[in-house]
This record gives structure tokens, C-alpha cells and sequence, in this order.
């Protein structure tokens, strides 16, 4: 063997890469930076992470893939809140309502995410997977390496099961990190008109079938008026609880009906919108580590006034996470960095929290514990950014800023 190969064979880590400012998220406060940084991975997994001076060894005798880049580092950024798998657009929906309809109202008309349903029902597997790969692609593209996808757009059996089989092959075809949620209790299908408890029965029967193909990571519900009322999610979390699934829910986004503090009750991973929750809602959050998502891509295009209660999430210590909310109704949201700059100009949140909102917060709200933190042991997913600051990733609106994107140690986009 020559002594280069021996030396290829010895080399400990798959990758890394030298240069960048470290945004690393490993401490309470502050990005925890690190300036002239070095990442190295092996087996999709991190194993440096650390300035550059501080490596243990010449970085051509550590890796077989030593990379040379300048910007920011942050972790892979995690959407913990999507429907991106769904079919048709609701763009004349869009024109509507700036000619004055409600989304309540086109939702009672028959529209809204019963125009989804049906188009859901019209297509195929293949065809659904087809049209939802490019959002999937466009979240990557921008920086995001783990993603949420919930059903809710099929509402009978076959159909919620399309659309779980379609999530999970959008995480094996892009090689990111996909967590499913089942959102059947999301809509009333016109076949159950005015049954809807009857409705709950069969989606709670539903559940174990789907949990049993391994389709099933989470359960969600839209508590709300034109959703279900507490008691029939109450029985959706039941049904979720007796298979140990974890629990979130669509909460208080249009009024309170108490949907934040029944999530936390079920000591529930998070409760998303939560614009209308009320103080002792939040103090139920922050004693259960409920999880606030704000999802400012739907209060944007519903152009909505009402803000969630964010100094009382700070006050009562609730981490604050930030997703994209993609649908084809509230929220055609292509960019979850793009949510991080609305969630900034729309929730005031600061920069800094705003990318933990989409990191480490969000990981949290999917019950990961492992990652939105660059940290050795971590999955070796980050972002290389070009920009001189981290401050720059709520500034930009659009730009394609992402210069490298890696999950599991691989580049993604
Ligand atoms: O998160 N609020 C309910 N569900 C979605 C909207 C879905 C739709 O309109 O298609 C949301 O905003
Ligand atoms: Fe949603």
C-alpha cells in the first residue's frame, strides 16, 4: 500500500470544513459563535466543532473531504410545521379574499381546505409526490434539513394514507429528515356532514392502522370554529395517547377556545398559531414544556392584527418556535428563512431568536432532541451561508443566500 492510501484509509472523518464563523446555538444565549471555525463529520454525525486552531491534526490527515469556506455556519434549519404535500393551488382562492371574502367564509362555502381535499382525492400517489417534491426542494434550498409534514388534506383512510406514504418518500428521495403528523381531524369531509363526532370515531380508528405502517410520528388537530371543538380533539389526543404518540394541535388562531392549554394538558410537544391564547394558557405551556409555533406566514397573508402573546411567552420562559406553515391556503410559504424575517418584522422577535425559533426551538417541538445545535454528536446537518452576519438571515427578504446545505453529512442543495 502506498502511503497515501494508507493515509486515506486512516483518516478519520468523512468531511470538514474550514473558514466560516460558527453560529453554533450551544449555550442559552447569544448565536455562541465561533470565529474561523472548523466542522468535521464522519458517518453523517459531527465529530469537531470548534475553531480552527484548536483541530488535533493537520486538516489533510483528518478528513478525506477538507472544504474551504467563508460566511456563517448555523445548524440545518427545522420546519416543524408544513402541509407541503398537497395538490392544485388555491391562487384564485388568494384573489378573493383581496376582493374582500374571509377565509372563514370561502371555508364555509365549500372552499378553503375542502377545494384541497378534493384535489388530493383526484390524484395519485405518484402524481401527489410529483407535484410536492418542488416545495420540498425550495425548503432545502434555503437552508432547511428537517422537516414536519402533516395529512389533513385527505380526510378518509386511503387518503390520509397517501398523503403520510408521500411524506416519508419525500424525506428518502431528498435524504433530510422527515417527521410525520396526522392531521385527520383538520376538516369535515362532506360525507360525514354534520356528524362530526361520528367523523372523530372513524379518524380515531383510523389512527392505529396507520401508526401500525410506521406512517404516524405525531397527532395534530384545528381546534377553532370552523375546525373541531375541544372535546372532539380532547378525544383525538386520547386515542393518540393510548398508542404513546406525542401530541400538538393547530391552537387559537382565529379564537380561543382554551386549544393551547389543552395541547399542554397532554403535555403536548407544542400549540402552533396561538394568536388568540390567553395568559393562563401560556402559564399551562410553560408548566407542561409546550412549545409555542408561530407560523407568521398565515397571520401575513391572512393579513391578521391580533399578535400571539409573545412577551408572555418570554416572561413565563415558553421557547418560541418559527415555521413556514406551507399550504396552499393560509400560507404558500416557500422559505422557512423567509418566516424567520416575518416572524421578526411582524412578532418583533429578535434575529437571535428568530433562528432559534427555526433551529433548536423547533427541533423541540418535534421531540428532537438531537439537533438545531452545531454540536459534536449532533447529525452533521448545517448551512453555509453567505453573509457577513447572522443577523443577515431576517434581513434578506429572498436571495438565495444558502451556499451549501448538508443532512446526515451529505449535500442537499
Ligand atoms: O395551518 N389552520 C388550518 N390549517 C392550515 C390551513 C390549511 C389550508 O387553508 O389549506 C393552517 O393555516
Ligand atoms: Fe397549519
Amino acid at each position: 500500500m502506498t502511503d497515501t492510501a494508507t493515509l486515506a484509509s486512516t483518516r478519520p472523518w468523512d468531511g470538514l470544513i474550514l473558514g466560516a464563523a460558527l453560529a453554533t446555538l450551544d449555550d442559552d444565549t447569544g448565536y455562541a459563535e465561533i470565529t474561523d471555525g472548523a466542522l468535521g463529520w464522519r458517518d453523517g454525525v459531527l465529530t469537531f466543532v470548534g475553531p480552527r486552531d484548536a483541530l488535533p491534526d493537520a486538516p489533510s490527515r483528518l478528513a478525506r473531504e477538507v472544504i474551504e469556506a467563508s460566511g456563517w455556519i448555523t445548524p440545518g434549519l427545522v420546519d416543524c410545521h408544513t402541509h407541503l404535500v398537497f395538490a392544485g393551488d388555491r391562487a384564485r382562492e388568494f384573489e378573493m379574499r383581496l376582493q374582500g371574502a374571509s377565509y372563514e367564509a370561502i371555508a364555509r362555502a365549500g372552499g378553503g381546505i375542502l377545494s384541497t381535499v378534493r384535489a388530493i382525492r383526484e390524484a395519485g400517489e405518484d402524481e401527489l409526490l410529483r407535484q410536492s417534491l418542488p416545495r420540498a426542494r425550495a425548503l432545502l434550498a434555503d437552508g432547511a434539513t428537517t422537516l414536519e409534514i402533516k395529512s389533513g388534506y385527505g380526510l378518509d383512510f386511503d387518503n390520509e394514507r397517501k398523503m403520510l406514504r408521500v411524506a416519508r418518500r419525500v424525506g428518502e428521495v431528498l435524504g433530510v429528515t422527515v417527521r410525520t403528523t396526522y392531521l385527520a381531524a383538520h376538516a369535515l369531509p362532506p360525507e360525514y356532514n354534520d356528524r362530526a363526532d361520528d367523523y372523530i370515531d372513524a379518524a380515531c380508528e383510523w389512527l392505529p392502522r396507520l401508526h401500525a405502517e410506521g406512517l404516524v410520528d405525531a397527532v395534530d388537530a384545528f381546534c377553532e370554529g370552523i375546525g373541531f371543538s375541544p372535546a372532539q380533539t380532547r378525544r383525538m389526543f386520547d386515542a393518540a395517547r393510548a398508542l404513546g404518540l406525542p401530541v400538538k394541535l393547530h391552537a387559537d388562531q382565529l379564537s380561543d377556545l382554551g386549544g393551547a392549554a389543552l395541547a399542554a394538558e397532554f403535555d403536548g410537544l407544542s400549540a402552533d398559531h396561538v394568536e388568540h391564547t390567553s395568559d393562563d394558557s401560556v402559564r399551562a405551556m410553560a408548566a407542561h414544556g409546550t412549545v409555542a409555533v408561530l407560523l407568521p406566514g398565515a397571520f401575513h397573508v391572512l393579513r391578521e392584527t391580533r399578535l400571539p402573546p409573545l412577551e408572555a411567552f418570554r416572561a413565563h420562559g415558553v421557547p418560541m418556535a418559527v415555521a413556514t406553515d406551507c399550504n396552499p391556503g393560509t400560507s404558500p410559504l416557500l422559505s422557512l428563512r423567509q418566516a424567520m424575517q416575518l416572524s421578526c418584522t411582524h412578532f418583533r422577535l429578535t434575529p437571535e431568536e428568530a433562528l432559534r425559533g427555526a433551529t433548536v426551538h423547533a427541533a423541540r417541538a418535534l421531540g428532537l432532541a438531537d439537533r438545531g445545535v452545531l454540536r459534536v454528536g449532533a447529525p452533521a446537518d448545517f448551512v453555509q451561508w453567505q453573509v457577513g452576519h447572522p443577523a443577515e438571515l431576517c434581513y434578506w427578504l429572498g436571495g438565495g443566500l444558502a451556499r451549501g446545505v448538508y443532512a446526515g453529512g451529505c449535500r442537499v442543495a
